[in-house]
């Protein structure tokens, strides 16, 4: 496989630019970051603040920098305008998720992208996470069977900062801004479209608020299924993420955050002691024969960012070897149209079918 060093440009310099796109190039060493703009930024002020040159507009920035990808990571509503612009200049497009605010705008990149010969990959970096790589590659194998179900579950306890600016402002805050990870992990741990999305955003607290509550349900052929519980009314404990895959021989428990653990007790199925220890930073899963359980990965402390370097790794060999590169627009637009099926079946009162549009 060959690897040509690439030139990267970052538009939109706020929190996601920060803590996950520039740790996530700093570890390719084949991707040179040549430039930014931020239309809050000037370029004085940029001096102080990045350890690259900030440019007073898009076009400057192109220009000046002349990037093979163009990285954006401003809110959503721009996406379609930047990818546009960059893939009109002949660079690749590395595009924050959600790709695009509607179908139509997503449908109309891609024809531009393959006009112009050139990707857009949108970073739903949370399947190149290792403990969601490492549940995806025990589907089918002998110790885990078929996957059957799968239960997420998130709790989030929101704040002033979590809901700072356009985030809070948005009436579809949880099912787009995060949702959308957990839909693309359930098509990707399938390996298929869902039959049907079925959605409820109940806002016991505030009817014309955000989703802050989404229970949403994908069925699958066979009869097999998803179930998304994804809790921000809850006032209790922050629980990033936490999945279990149900196979036929095994299940797969995945959780966010870290721990340095040690437990001891006694079992609630067999009543036998057990004690353990665990050191796991950024998240880890654990492959279970009833209450037999073995870790099978686990990820570094900056996993967001560790994941998008694979993915971003993923989208340079594929520009550089041939081949089609991992959460393409062309696959993520079935993310999107996911994401958006939620919220016309939470508006509709019913079940939205899918497969038939998408597969
Ligand atoms: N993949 C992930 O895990 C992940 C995590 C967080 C955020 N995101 C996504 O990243 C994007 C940005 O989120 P954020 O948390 O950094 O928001 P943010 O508000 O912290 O930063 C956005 C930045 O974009 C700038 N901006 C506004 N308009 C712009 C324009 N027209 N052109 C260029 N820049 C512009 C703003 O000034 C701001 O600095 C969103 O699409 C969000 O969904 C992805």
């Amino acid at each position: 496989m060959t690897s040509n060093r690439k030139k990267i440009a970052l538009v939109g310099l706020g929190a996601a630019a920060k803590t996950i796109h520039l740790p996530a190039y700093s570890k390719l060493a084949n991707l040179e970051l040549v430039g930014g703009h931020d239309p809050a930024i000037t370029p004085a002020a940029g001096k102080g603040a990045f350890p690259f040159p900030v440019y007073e507009d898009v076009n400057t920035l192109l220009e000046q920098t002349k990037p093979d990808i163009l990285a954006i990571a401003s809110p959503t509503q721009f996406h379609y305008g930047l990818a546009e612009q960059g893939l009109k200049y002949g660079c690749h497009i590395f595009c924050e998720k959600p790709f695009t605010t509607t179908l139509d705008e997503a449908h109309q990149l891609i024809a531009l992208s393959e006009k112009q010969q050139r990707w857009i990959v949108v970073n739903n970096e949370f399947r190149f996470m290792n403990i969601y790589e490492a549940a995806k590659d025990k589907i089918g194998s002998p110790g885990f069977g078929d996957l059957l179900f799968i239960n997420a579950q998130q709790s989030f306890y929101v704040n002033e900062k979590t809901e700072a600016g356009w985030r809070g402002n948005d009436p579809q805050r949880t099912c787009k801004e995060f949702g959308i990870h957990v839909l693309d992990l359930c098509r990707y741990f399938f390996g298929e479209e869902p039959l049907r999305i079925s959605a409820r955003m109940p806002k016991p607290s505030n009817p014309t608020g955000p989703d802050y509550l989404n229970l949403i349900q994908l069925d699958f052929t066979g009869g097999r299924s998803a179930q998304i519980t994804l809790d921000r009314l809850t006032r209790g404990r922050h629980r990033y993420l936490d999945l279990r895959l149900d196979g036929s021989k095994a299940s797969i428990e995945t959780e966010f955050g870290g721990n340095v653990q040690f437990t001891a007790g006694i079992r609630g199925g067999d009543r036998k002691p057990f004690v353990g220890f665990d050191v796991s930073l950024g998240g880890r899963a654990l492959q279970y024969h009833s209450e037999k359980a073995k870790k099978i990965a686990s990820d570094p402390l900056d996993i967001f960012a560790n994941a998008t370097s694979k993915l971003l790794k993923n989208f340079i060999d594929a520009i550089d070897n041939g081949g089609v590169p991992a959460c393409s627009a062309q696959d993520n637009i079935k993310t999107l149209a996911l994401m958006l099926a939620a919220y016309t079946s939470n508006d509709q009162g019913k079940p939205v079918p899918f497969a038939e549009h998408w597969s």
